[in-house]
């Protein structure tokens, strides 16, 4: 799939922007503060619903404004699609899809799929548990809208069941009340859990085979999905299911009085962890700088083709100033997803930084300066 056109309104640093897109390569380049990022970030919101960088969408409203744009035409195997969406300080998010207004917003999530790469994503290895639980769930949910369903109940129902707790800390409160809570993340989690330890052996093997590759075969990289809810099942399967929820209702039950005292839900995918090791040894304890790079750029790699594999066509791949931060050989490794028909977006301050080893036949350059582009 790929971006054909996209239009601002307000977004940012940007009045009025109207491009139109390669379906291979689109360079946008500029001195720092001009609106680079805010331009692939204006893609992510489309793809995703939120910001890549903050999760106060008022922030993305053009200063002086009250409202923002953003319309998207994106070509797929199936057809053309139009994606329009609009927020303003008064009014909650409005969705359009091919001009048909849509009730919820999770609709536009995986109508456009991207894979977003920025210098913030070397942290993933060695930065909180929460920032690899948010990679998983962007990843799951821009492939399976069931995922996205699962995942909204579960935190719903987290929050309810939390403020419950809240109460039962201050003020005690009888068990009996947190039970209809149980239930529905117990429903939730045990789908969210397989899913994601599906995904976690899938995207691990096709990113241990970057990896190895971009270590000429020096390292082995393994990922593993660590859940508080205990070892999980292979499979997904009515079994499997049956048999997490089992295990998610008894680590409740004898957690009851802590999670009473503490006020807080403590079990559940909102506690778990993916874990890296290279060659054997936890990467985020261990691994240098350099093979925290090649993980990450191996997991990027790896995400592109796990989408791939699951909705049948290529993401968008945004990369945010990050060909500064690698050598030549990652770049043009990087670079080589462009020649299997995946559209990418660089931006970059310094076309030096794009010493690459040939350019793509389909390209186009955009210079960005205060908001507008060249
Ligand atoms: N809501 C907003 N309204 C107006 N300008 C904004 C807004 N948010 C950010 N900016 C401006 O956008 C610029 C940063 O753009 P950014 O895309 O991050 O730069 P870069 O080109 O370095 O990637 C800054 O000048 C900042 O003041
Ligand atoms: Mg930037």
């Amino acid at each position: 799939m790929y971006l054909a056109a996209l239009r601002l309104q307000h977004f940012r640093n940007y009045q009025e922007l109207d491009l139109t897109f390669s379906p291979g390569l689109n360079i946008v380049y500029g001195e720092n503060a001009q609106g680079k990022t805010n331009l692939l970030e204006a893609i992510y919101f489309l793809a995703t619903g939120k910001s890549h960088r903050t999760s106060r969408d008022q922030e993305l409203i053009r200063q002086g404004h009250s409202e923002l744009r953003v319309e998207a035409r994106v070509v797929r195997q199936t057809g053309e699609l139009t994606l329009a969406l609009r927020y303003g300080l008064d009014t909650r998010k409005s969705l359009r899809i091919n001009g048909i207004p849509e009730k919820r917003i999770a609709s536009l999530v995986g109508k456009l799929a991207v894979v977003f790469f920025s210098p913030d994503d070397l942290q993933l290895i060695k930065g909180a548990p929460a920032g690899r639980r948010r990679f998983l769930d962007i990843e799951l949910s821009q492939v399976s809208p069931t995922y996205l369903h699962h995942l909204q109940v579960y935190l719903r129902a987290l929050q309810q069941r939390n403020a419950l707790l809240r109460q039962a800390a201050e003020r005690g409160l009888s068990p009996g009340l947190l039970e209809t809570w149980d239930e529905q993340i117990v429903h939730a989690g045990a789908e969210i859990l397989l899913r994601r330890q599906a995904a976690v052996r899938r995207l691990g093997a096709l990113a241990a085979d970057y990896h190895r590759r971009l270590s000429s075969g020096r390292e082995e990289l393994t990922l593993r999905y660590l859940s508080t809810v205990g070892d999980l099942p292979e499979a997904l399967s009515q079994e499997a299911l049956a048999a997490v929820r089992d295990r998610f209702r008894e680590r409740l039950e004898r957690l009851r009085r802590e999670e009473m005292a503490r006020g807080t839900t403590l079990v559940g995918p909102h506690r778990d962890d993916l874990l890296f090791h290279i060659n054997g040894q936890e990467a985020r304890l261990y691994a240098s700088q350099g093979q925290q790079r090649t993980a990450v750029l191996a997991l990027k790699l790896a995400e592109i083709q796990f989408m791939r594999e699951i909705i049948g066509e290529a993401p968008v791949l945004l990369l945010d100033d990050v060909m500064s931060e690698l050598d030549p050989g990652r770049r043009n490794y990087l670079l080589q997803a462009v020649e299997t028909g995946v559209q990418t977006f660089i931006s970059c301050t310094d076309a030096a930084d794009l010493m690459i080893r040939r350019w793509p036949a389909e390209y186009r350059l955009f210079r960005v300066q205060s908001g507008q582009v060249f």
